[in-house]
């Protein structure tokens, strides 16, 4: 980096290591965007990998950075590939790649139907609409009491169940039919209204 660039990163409150063209971005005012927890469960999944491959861990890490914040911001992008040693974009591209990671806040439920062809033959169509109905939202859009974010995901690997809505990337629900996603949105609801209930986190 030139002086001119470093004068220009330390004005920024971030400095560049010397890795080279693919320098890793030290956003040091961000330092704490991961926990000390986070921190150890992604080192958990570093240890599965030769020491040399750290960033094999990385799609681990991001859904990791995203149980802390419900989504990824920029910070917690930037602090995974400091902590794996690699260049911020290289994080970047996996996580814009894959849609069970969220570039931008969601509701405390993130609800993900498949709406591909097979799951579309047996209902799922029908099934999105009703959801849309009852949340008073569409796709890619977050309830106002900010419990819901409804998404169209892709096939989910479970089109005999069909139709499936995976909550927060981790809980599948099945077999839905309306008397099932209303209570399975009860449930959720009810979940976010009671501070002592974790969610599933996304
Ligand atoms: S097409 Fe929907 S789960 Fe496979």
């Amino acid at each position: 980096m030139s002086a001119a660039g470093d004068e220009k990163a330390k004005q920024g409150g971030w400095t560049m290591t010397p890795a080279g063209d693919h320098a890793v971005v030290d956003r040091t005012m961000h330092a704490d965007v991961l926990s000390a927890d986070a921190l150890r469960r992604i080192d958990h999944e570093v240890a599965k990998y030769p020491p040399d491959q750290k960033q094999s861990a990385v799609m681990s890490a991001l859904a990791i950075a995203q149980d802390e914040h419900r989504w990824l911001p920029p910070e917690a992008i930037d602090a995974v590939a400091r902590h794996l040693g690699m260049p911020s974009v290289a994080v970047y591209e996996v996580a814009t790649f894959y849609a069970m990671y969220n570039m931008k806040p969601t509701g405390r439920f993130k609800l993900t139907i498949c709406t591909n062809l097979p799951c579309a033959l047996q209902g799922a169509t029908v099934a999105a609409e009703h959801l849309k109905r009852r949340l008073g939202i569409g796709f890619g859009e977050t309830t106002g009491d900010g419990k819901f974010t409804l998404k169209e995901g892709e096939c989910m690997g479970a089109c005999g169940d069909a139709p499936v809505v995976l909550v927060n990337n981790k809980r599948m629900a099945s077999y839905l039919n309306p008397p099932r996603m209303d209570a399975l949105l009860d449930e959720l609801s009810g979940a976010a209204d009671d501070p002592g209930v974790r969610s599933t986190r996304r």
